[in-house]
């Protein structure tokens, strides 16, 4: 059953294109099952989220079905802190969806004893693969969470594995394994660190989960430019747990209305666009690309109606727009110094206005020396705007 299982995967992402016939043989030789602790909380087929637990010792078969699955497994949530069979409240470490692992790996374009940098070890599965592929002395894997690293190097020592370990903040890469000609960075960044694009050698590759603040987060693939630059496009969507120090902090809407009700200041407008069009994870990224620092978060009611709620990280300004089914025009509350709604209008008119493009279109410049993140659609001489 297990045999079945892993080749059933590989049939099946190879028939995607996800895994390619020069990773073929390291799947094979890096059983998933080995990576994966026996209590786990496999991810949704369709949509985000985790389902129910599963403990391979009370059901192996649900256990093997689900490794040998595409899904994400979750192995860890609250850093740690949370025990038992129940969910918590966010998941901080999983062993990767295996297509996504796979594409990735391939953006990465590794050459035969290339050195290469793994930032969030998490369950070690990557860090065996690529193990196997460069050789173990060519791999550095950074972890910042203890427990998770031990797991992993037992795992990895298992199957005759030692790549160098490194418990701590990946942001910081390993100067001491410089340079490296890949860096894999497998917990989602707000900012790709300047300090590991500094470890990497020119025309070195760095692959990437990059979130926006706004919402929505794509795979970038960077090249390091001669001049210390990192420039590239996104290569697809992706949804990974947020490295440790990136994570983000949310104040209460309360917070924002000073002691009043809603709609306290607010001033109300009304606007044609349907909040129903900004949800999906595209706009969410397209929005977030051209914004700063405003996040959205949706107040849902028994009857299909939310409120759409927009907050800004500085907390100065808020706005509210109303979505009921069947409207064709949402009423809107703007309070504080930026009217917030108009903002996410104008990023999301302008991605509408464009095509609707999708990952790919986007790209990002990493500045090598201030550090300056600049997205850009189609060319990297063409940055977007930022909307003010
Ligand atoms: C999605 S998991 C990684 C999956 C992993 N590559 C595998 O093969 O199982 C994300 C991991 O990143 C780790 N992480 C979060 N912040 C980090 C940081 N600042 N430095 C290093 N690792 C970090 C988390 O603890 C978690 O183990």
């Amino acid at each position: 059953m297990r045999e079945a299982g892993l080749d059933g995967l590989a049939s099946r992402l190879t028939e995607k294109g996800t895994l390619t016939s020069d990773w073929l043989p390291m799947f094979k030789a890096v059983p998933r099952e080995l990576f994966v602790p026996d209590l786990m909380w496999p991810g949704q087929t369709k949509g985000t989220g985790q389902g129910e637990a599963i403990d391979r010792n009370e059901d192996p078969e649900a256990w093997f079905t689900a490794v040998y699955s595409d899904v994400s497994l979750t192995t860890q949530w609250d850093d740690g802190k949370h025990s038992g069979t129940g969910k918590g409240k966010s998941p901080t470490c999983s062993n990767s969806q295996p297509s996504m692992v796979f594409s990735m790996l391939t953006a990465l374009d590794v050459r035969q004893s290339s050195r290469v940098l793994e930032i969030g070890t998490g369950t070690g599965w990557n860090a065996a693969l690529l193990s196997e592929r460069v050789g173990p002395g060519n791999v550095v894997t950074v972890e910042v969470d203890e427990d998770n690293a031990t797991s992993a190097r037992e795992r990895m020592k298992a199957l005759g594995y030692q790549p160098t370990m490194i418990v701590g903040d990946g942001a910081e890469g390993y100067n001491k394994g410089a340079p490296y000609d890949r860096v894999l960075v497998t917990a989602s960044l707000t900012e790709v660190p300047h300090r590991v694009i500094g470890q990497v050698r020119t025309g070195g590759i760095i692959v990437a989960p990059y979130a926006t603040t706004y919402g929505g987060e794509g795979v970038v693939r960077l090249v390091v430019q001669r001049d210390g630059s990192a420039v590239g496009s996104f290569i697809g969507s992706s949804a990974f747990m947020r490295l440790r120090q990136q994570r983000q902090f949310r104040k209460h809407t309360r917070e924002y209305l000073g002691g009043k009700e809603w709609p306290a200041d607010g001033v109300q407008s009304m606007t044609p666009i349907s909040p129903e069009e900004l949800g999906d994870w595209l706009p969410m990224f397209a929005i977030g690309l051209q914004t700063q620092g405003i996040f959205p978060w949706a107040e849902t009611y028994d009857d299909g109606s939310y409120t759409l709620w927009l907050r800004d990280t500085a907390v100065t300004s808020w706005a509210t727009v109303d979505y009921e089914p069947g409207r064709k025009e949402f009423e809107v509350y703007q309070s504080g110094p930026r009217d917030l709604w108009d903002e996410v209008a104008v990023a999301y008119e302008y991605w509408d206005t464009q095509g609707r493009p999708g990952w790919e279109r986007f790209g990002l410049t990493v500045d090598g020396e201030t550090g300056e993140h600049t997205p850009w659609l189609d060319s990297p001489s063409a940055p977007l705007r930022p909307v003010v």
